[in-house]
């Protein structure tokens, strides 16, 4: 079982990284082998919209995108990340779901495979759910089984979502943590692996 991540944050390794990596050391702790892609490490140019995959399953243009079509094609499951920017995704990962077009014009090649994301932010009530809703529909639309996990206990949100603010202080500033302090969005990170891992066992 192959799980992918891919990261739309513009720092590899910091706060988005960080929760896809508790998702897929989740997953396989149950043993699905799993990789992490930094879209921040590969070269992606901006979809031209051409409208050449109108009629191919291919991009017509080549670069680092080439090796993500494989890779997503030979996942099982896919979990997307991104930082919230002003309500939504990055752009980063916006022109990597627009890359994606060739998989979904010709037919729904992706269909049927399992899915999640999750979401890093400044603040916790200020866009996380829009940058969740982008990725849900990006897998909608592609038509793949996205997993909504809900950890045992007391419900605490509906999406896995880390954020930077700590409180406000007597003074009414803001008090700043490292988003790995958010253990609720943590233990959400970690259920979506293991149900990810559950879902597709099933399906297989
Ligand atoms: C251009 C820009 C826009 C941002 N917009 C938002 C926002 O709308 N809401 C929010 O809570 N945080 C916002 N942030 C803060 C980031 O979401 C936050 O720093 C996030 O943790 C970054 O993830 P990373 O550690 O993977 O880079 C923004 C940051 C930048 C640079």
């Amino acid at each position: 079982m192959n799980i992918l991540a891919i990261n739309g944050s513009h720092r590899a390794g910091k706060g988005t990284a960080a929760l896809l990596n508790a998702v897929l050391e989740s997953a396989g702790h149950q043993g699905a082998t799993c990789e992490l892609i930094e879209l921040s490490h590969l070269d992606i140019r901006f979809c031209s919209g051409c409208n050449a995959c109108l009629g191919r399953n291919r991009c017509a243009m080549h670069d680092d995108m080439d090796l993500l079509y494989d890779k997503m094609m030979r996942a099982d499951g896919i979990v997307l990340g991104s930082p919230v920017y002003f309500g939504t995704v990055s752009a980063r990962m916006k022109n990597f779901m627009d890359r994606t077009r060739p998989l979904h014009m010709v037919d729904n090649a992706l269909a049927g495979k399992v899915a999640g994301m999750v979401t890093c932010a400044g603040l916790p009530d200020c866009g996380c759910q829009g940058a969740l809703a982008a990725m849900d529909h990006f897998f909608a639309t592609h038509e793949m089984l996205v997993v909504h996990p809900r950890p045992l206990g007391p419900v605490t949100g509906d999406g896995v979502a880390a954020t930077q603010l700590s409180r406000f202080n007597e003074a009414g500033d803001p008090e700043w943590r490292s988003v790995k302090d958010d253990e609720n969005a943590f233990k959400c990170a970690r259920r979506l692996g293991h149900d990810m891992f559950n879902l597709i066992a099933r399906l297989s």
